[in-house]
């Protein structure tokens, strides 16, 4: 068994599906005159598809070198999406776009995990994954920012008579905003902040906070695709958010689980 290869498939499937979501988001945000912008963005649905649909033909057991050109072209899959949501962003920026529902800060949201893709690619490719202890705290800094960005949308999405989950919504942000300020705080005291005292309390209290979040859009999922709450969030954007808040505490019990295995030796991970 390859780990490069099982890695790669595993970045691959989850950001192919969520990089075809987003063209769905585009161009469902896209005025109806904004016809060309529309064709770029089914366009842009096309090639993850077909990523997501070929990533499932290969196995563990493919040759390494094949998923090592796989993971270029989904690479330039992934910087060909990530330009066309900056285009757009500067598009709406400027005011070219009145009209048009996707806010600025969606797009900019989803071309950074446009640009976390290409990056987590590049990174496979090149044998330069991070260190453990930067790797805590970068995934954070990034997931942290991007769970924050949720609960914003959210709450702008409900309909403004939902009151108590809008207040909910709310305070997630809120609680996730300091969050991320407690993470860029550990991130500038590099290297000293990187003990693991210090990184296991700071993923034990952001995975405290993200399953809470995580299962407050499981509920607003439900209640969306039940019909039972008034909001313009399509189905598949809030079961979207659910899965990126899924795709984050599985990232976090990974890091548990490397960090107590260094429990024995708490300077080990100082290199
Ligand atoms: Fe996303
Ligand atoms: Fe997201």
């Amino acid at each position: 068994m390859d780990a490069f290869v099982t890695r790669s498939l595993d970045e691959i499937r989850f950001w192919s599906r969520i990089m075809k979501e987003h063209a769905l988001f585009l161009g469902l945000g896209f005025r109806a005159e904004d016809t060309q912008l529309i064709k770029e963005a089914k366009y842009f649905q096309g090639v993850f598809e077909d990523i997501e649909r070929r990533s499932y033909d290969y196995t563990v057991e493919t040759d390494p070198a094949t998923i090592r050109q796989f993971n270029l072209e989904v690479q330039n899959a992934a910087t060909n999406i990530w330009a066309f949501k900056r285009m757009v962003l500067g598009l709406i920026l400027q005011c070219k776009l009145p009209g048009a529902t996707n806010f600025p800060l969606l797009v900019d949201h989803i071309s950074r995990e446009a640009n976390y893709f290409r990056n987590r690619l590049g990174e496979l490719n090149s044998g330069t994954l991070e260190p453990l202890p930067d790797a805590i705290i970068d995934e954070n800094v990034f997931f942290l920012r991007i769970m924050a960005d949720h609960a914003k949308f959210i709450g702008h999405l409900l309909d403004p008579s939902e009151r108590k989950l809008v207040e909910q919504a709310r305070e997630f942000s809120h609680d996730f905003d300091k969050l991320v300020f407690q993470a860029i705080d550990l991130s500038s005291m590099r290297p000293q902040s990187q003990t693991v005292p210090l990184l296991s309390q700071f993923v034990d209290e952001n995975k405290v906070s993200v399953e809470s979040l995580r299962d407050f859009k499981k509920t607003a999922r439900d209640l969306i695709e039940e019909c039972r709450i008034k909001s313009i969030i399509h189905p598949l954007l809030a079961d979207h958010v659910f899965r990126e808040a899924e795709r984050f505490l599985f990232i976090l019990d990974m890091f548990d689980r490397s960090l107590s295995g260094h429990k024995v030796n708490k300077r080990e991970i100082l290199h």
